[in-house]
């Protein structure tokens, strides 16, 4: 694993997320109850950024088709995708976010 800073704490406000590129691959920031979260901002099904679609609470829903997923664990809350996100350790350090793609 490679540890990539992707952006700034500020960046991602309390109950928000945001997608960041880490190198090839494109990571899911959310905030929630004060801890930072990854997944990939690529929907398993076909392949949409889930930063464009809505959040609430811990999960997201994908704008393409509707599926949903849990954004600290990656697991499909409801299809259609039958595969998980990837989820990716995040840290911070400083100011920054860092990830472990
Ligand atoms: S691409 Fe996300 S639900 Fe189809």
């Amino acid at each position: 694993m490679t540890k990539i800073q992707v952006g700034l704490a500020k960046d991602v406000p309390p109950g928000t997320m945001k997608g960041f590129k880490a190198g090839d691959a494109r990571i899911l920031i959310s905030l929630n109850d004060g801890k930072f979260y990854g997944i990939a901002d690529r929907c398993t099904h076909r392949g949409c950024a889930l930063s464009k679609g809505r959040m609430e609470g811990e999960v997201v829903t994908c704008p393409c088709h509707g599926s949903r997923f849990n954004l600290k664990t990656g697991a499909v809350v409801k299809g259609p995708a039958e595969v998980p996100e990837p989820a990716y350790p995040v840290s911070i350090e400083g100011e920054g976010i860092w990830v472990d793609v």
